[in-house]
């Protein structure tokens, strides 16, 4: 039976290989955290304050303030607003729905993509800007009649700041021009404008707020048809929880922010490139695509 090297006599090429092939590409720190003595921390914090009441219990006079909901998943622990918190909110950790908050106002007052793009470029409140290397606004023409949603940047994007330009970019440029469609008429982004690390699927809190970006983003370039890259993005964009396969080749009134539209769901490119058999249904989304367009 092989047994295994001990420690000492793995080379640290080696771990960085099995690194990278796990998807870890990234150093995010130079030493490690301790996450779990960070919990044990805040627990007996948390128990030596309950210990020892600093306020008085409220009387039945006093109306009770409302405590603070705890932060769902990872929380960022940095300010989470494009704009300045509201006056006497000096909260660090911001419970989610706080950010969400935050995300909804700062993208709702863009009055232009590049506004939206700005306001984006300044916006702390979702932890997945830490770790990217750019913003992956978006790419083509936002005047097009099709709107092409992803669902976030991989390394390519991420390098060069734009979204579908890797192998599943390349891909896409293909299925576009099968149907006489280029970059020149179609405007293309992400339900996440920002790389997960190691190109991990965006957390629900993560989407959640990139979320107003995105629909903002629709409202702005008000195209006639939106093409939903993928189950993520079309889980989201649709707001239901099937699956692609039930999802893609049906179109679905949508509203694009403005008016109602038609959405339509396809497999993401990437899931192409793993299944190139899949490509026959991928085909027929496209025509259907095609169709649609010429008035069909
Ligand atoms: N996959 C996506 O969903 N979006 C990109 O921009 C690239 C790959």
């Amino acid at each position: 039976m092989a047994e295994n090297p001990a420690p000492s006599s793995i080379s640290p090429e080696a771990i960085l290989r099995f690194y990278s092939d796990a998807g870890v590409d990234q150093p995010l720190a130079e030493t490690p955290v301790n996450r779990f003595a960070e919990s044990e921390a805040e627990k007996s914090a948390a128990q030596q304050k309950s210990a020892a009441p600093a306020v008085p219990a409220p009387s039945a006079a006093q109306p009770r303030k409302q405590a603070p909901s705890p932060p769902r998943f990872s929380d960022p622990p940095a300010p989470v607003s494009a704009r300045p918190t509201p006056a006497g909110n000096s909260n660090v950790s911001v419970p989610s729905q706080g950010t969400v908050m935050a995300a909804r106002e700062a993208a709702s007052s863009a009055k232009s993509l590049d506004e939206l793009k700005s306001i984006l470029e300044t916006f702390e409140g979702c932890n997945l800007r830490n770790t990217a290397t750019n913003l992956v606004f978006a790419d083509g023409n936002p005047q097009g009649r099709v709107m092409m949603i992803g669902e976030a940047p991989g390394r390519d994007e991420d390098l060069q700041g734009l979204p579908f330009v890797g192998r599943s970019g390349q891909l896409l440029d293909r299925m576009l021009a099968a149907i006489g469609l280029d970059r020149t008429k179609v405007y293309i982004a992400n339900t996440v404008p920002w790389r997960p690390p190691g190109n991990r699927t965006p957390t629900p809190q993560e989407t959640e707020i990139c979320r107003p970006f995105i629909e903002r983003q629709m409202a702005l370039a008000d195209p006639d048809v939106v093409v939903l890259l993928g189950g993520s993005a079309a889980k989201q964009m649709l707001q239901t929880s099937q699956g692609i396969m039930r999802l893609r080749g049906k179109w679905q009134a949508f509203h694009n922010g403005n008016r109602e539209i038609r959405a339509l769901a396809t497999m993401h490119p990437a899931y192409l490139l793993r299944r190139p058999l899949e490509k026959r249904l991928a085909w027929r989304d496209m025509l259907a695509l095609k169709q649609a367009l010429a008035g069909g």
